[in-house]
């Protein structure tokens, strides 16, 4: 049975970022569920993929330092560990992980032609296509043996969870690998990182959830990482039930005994988290509303989807947040979905002037600082809304 548990207010599509800005805008509830069965946890409303994943989908994952080094340190260990002779990558992006293996062992899956191209134009096999049934058998018709599937930040956007998982179980060999790796619920509970949550984001999984997935297609976790990637993530590591050649490590139990100390199988957890995350709304409002009684500019960092969510939800407008910065191109220029706040290409001279920036990119808090360490002292400041909103 599906609980509710949060209403995020009306949200556009979180990476709908328009060039000219609309007051019109569609927008749709982001409400929150538990499920008390399988323990999942994700969003009610479920937009057609199509409508977010198309032709100009804006996000990069190679825009990031801290996201190039874990899929660098990531493919390293899949060499060393499991040197598997072909990779397949679900939702392959603009190639930041299957660069680092050789044209020949790595092929990619990704919807977003605008994405798809980069890899297929630098020689990586790349299917244009969602991931679902239809393309694993055609993967398995056409392609010998795929020894290892890898999937970061993909399947949580996907809603039909048992189509995905049948599809994976059905491609994976007796003795195949699959490893996929996502933000972690704990610590979005943990963190009250609500922002995890937006329209592409449909579920945010736990260990117990995965697991409870896992065993209806007879495979199983044995082992998993704890990565401090997307606020903090979980990578899992999967096998099927029948290969006994691969021994489960301890950090499964160990993983699943924290979570289920920290409640995260109970309906209780999630009710708390939603009064937190009221506070923290309410709290950040009240914050950038006392630095605007005293004529500051405050400026946004990191023009995320998470920041999509923060400032529908929170009501945060262009009277608070003159503009946000990113590195991304396919977001210059443009506005922040729902928002008439307008996103600027970065570029460090913009900061002249700026006494706070709101930190949209929170997860990548240590890369940015490092970079901003003149800001810093001169004497500017950060606002972030994580764990709770303060001023640092
Ligand atoms: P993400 O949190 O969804 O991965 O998105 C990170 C966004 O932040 C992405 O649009 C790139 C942007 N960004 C910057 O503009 N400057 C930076 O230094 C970093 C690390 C990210």
């Amino acid at each position: 049975m599906n609980k509710f548990f949060l209403h995020l207010g009306k949200q556009p599509l979180a990476n709908n970022y328009l060039k000219y800005y609309s007051k019109n805008q569609v927008k749709y509830n982001l409400n929150l569920f538990f499920n008390t069965k399988d323990k999942l946890v994700s969003i009610s409303k479920r937009i057609p993929s199509k409508k977010m994943f198309n032709n100009n989908y804006p996000y990069k994952s190679s825009m990031s330092l801290t996201m190039r080094r874990s899929f660098l340190d990531l493919s390293k260990e899949i060499k060393k560990r499991f040197n598997p002779n072909l990779i397949l990558e679900i939702g392959s992006n603009d190639g930041a992980l299957i660069k680092n293996f050789d044209k020949n062992n790595a092929i990619g899956v990704e919807p977003c032609s605008n994405l798809a191209k980069i890899t297929s134009n630098k020689g990586y096999k790349t299917y244009n296509n969602y991931w679902n049934f239809k393309l694993a058998k055609k993967l398995k018709k056409n392609i010998k043996k795929i020894d290892l599937i890898y999937s970061a930040n993909t399947l949580t956007h996907i809603s039909n969870l048992n189509d995905v998982f049948k599809s994976l179980a059905y491609l994976m060999p007796n003795d195949g690998i699959l490893i996929i790796e996502d933000p972690s619920l704990m610590e979005c509970i943990k963190k009250v990182s609500y922002d995890q949550f937006y329209n592409e984001h449909i579920y945010v999984f736990s260990a117990i959830a995965v697991k409870n997935l896992l065993d209806k297609f007879d495979l199983e976790l044995f082992d998993i990482n704890n990565l401090s990637t997307h606020g903090g993530s979980l990578r899992y590591y999967i096998k099927k039930k029948s290969n006994n050649n691969v021994k489960i490590k301890s950090s499964v139990k160990i993983q699943i005994k924290k979570e289920t100390k920290f409640g995260l199988n109970k309906f209780t957890t999630f009710k708390k988290f939603a009064i937190k995350t009221i506070n923290s709304k309410n709290s950040l409002l009240k914050l950038i509303k006392k630095i605007k009684l005293n004529k500051k500019i405050i400026i946004g960092y990191g023009a995320t989807a998470k920041a999509t969510t923060v400032l529908n939800y929170s009501k945060i407008d262009n009277n608070h947040i003159d503009f946000f910065l990113d590195t991304t191109p396919d977001k210059s220029n443009k506005y922040m979905p729902g928002k008439k706040i307008k996103i600027l290409k970065y570029n460090q001279n913009l900061l002249k002037g700026v006494d706070y920036i709101f930190l949209g990119a929170w997860n990548f808090k240590n890369e940015i600082l490092k970079k901003e360490k003149k800001f810093i002292q001169k004497g500017g400041k950060f606002i972030t809304h994580i764990p709770m909103p303060k001023i640092f």
